[in-house]
């Protein structure tokens, strides 16, 4: 009786997990549709068809032997053996099979780029098409990182590359996963249907910061989405600040880029409007000056493994005007 009043609570507990920004059981996407369809479908067959298999183990423990002939037990074979394996099989593959069409249906929205890096995701909004897509991964189109804007009720075509490890790119919501595989472009079409900001994550283990590789999706209308890549393409907007000396004194421009300035590095995330985002260091940290000047100082622990290093050396109060500075950069 006791456990009979726990079953309610372990079931919310255990379905707590199902809604949420970061979850396939509750789509915001055509194809997390389709996929979540075909889990229930086949979860709701598989447990019928184990409590009927379960039936026939039980009841054959307990026939008397002889009760049927052979003849029956042959019979039985034939059906339960052969002809009920194959029948509920290919209904299963011919299922399948018809969600695949919607999947690769050609995209009418923007084609963005998106490359996988340790541990990161460099992003080139209106990237351009072939044969310039080898390029478009190094470099074509408008330049951000970690935050992919797509307008609402479109098939965005996303670019998928990566200059070194395989990573995955994965938007439980909306759809995935599909790997970034260095050599090569994959494709992937996402379609979100509901208006919101979801998580995105990497799904390939890809080095330490694997688990650290998130980024967030922002699914806006078409007009908000136009918006924001003309920001995207904009140059910094607060160039007078004595952050930005500081940034270009310690030499982060050789790595990182703030458009509008001198700054133009490529190795690591573009930084011209970080503080327009809602994360620091791909999906860890909320965008505030206290978390850019400790991610700075701080940047292995913070997360490890990544490729920055710690800079640690520099003086509080400089470390503290360039990042009250990043921190302004919308
Ligand atoms: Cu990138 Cu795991």
């Amino acid at each position: 009786a006791r456990l009979a009043r726990l079953a309610p609570l372990a079931a919310v507990v255990a379905l707590a997990g199902c809604r949420g920004p970061q979850s396939t059981f509750d789509p915001a996407g055509t194809e997390a549709a389709s996929v979540i369809d075909l889990f229930w479908v086949m979860t709701v067959g598989a447990t019928l068809i184990w409590l009927f298999v379960m039936g026939i183990s039980i009841y054959a423990t307990r026939v008397q032997p002889g009760a049927h002939s052979e003849r029956t037990g042959n019979r039985f074979i034939f059906w339960g053996g052969v002809v009920f394996p194959v029948v509920v099989l290919t209904a299963l593959l011919v299922f399948g099979l018809r969600l695949m069409p919607g999947f690769r249906a050609p995209a009418d929205g923007p084609r963005i780029a998106v490359s996988g890096e340790r541990f990161w995701w460099r992003i080139h909004y209106d990237t351009p098409d072939t044969p310039g897509v080898a390029k478009a991964l190094s470099m074509e189109g408008t330049p951000s990182a970690n935050e992919v804007w797509l307008p609402v009720g479109r098939r965005s075509e996303i670019l998928l590359g990566s200059p070194d490890v395989i990573h995955s790119f994965w938007v439980p919501n909306i759809a995935g996963k599909t790997d970034t595989i260095p050599g090569r472009i994959n494709r992937l079409v996402l379609e979100p249907t509901r208006l919101g900001t979801y998580n995105g994550i990497c799904a390939e283990f890809c080095g330490t910061a694997h688990a650290q590789m998130g980024f967030r999706v922002r699914v806006v209308s078409q007009a908000d989405y136009d918006a924001r890549v003309a920001l995207e393409a904009s140059d910094a907007a607060v160039l007078d600040h004595p952050g930005r000396a500081s940034f270009e004194q310690a030499g982060c421009g050789a790595c990182h880029a703030v458009r509008g300035t001198g700054s133009n590095g490529l190795v690591g995330p573009d930084l011209t409007h970080l503080a327009s985002r809602q994360t620091l260091g791909a999906g860890i940290l909320p965008v505030t000056p206290d978390n850019i000047a400790r991610f700075v100082a701080l940047t292995e622990h913070e997360k490890p493994g990544v490729q920055m290093p710690a800079y640690s050396m520099l003086p509080p109060a400089e470390l503290e005007t360039i990042a009250a500075w990043l921190g302004a950069l919308r």
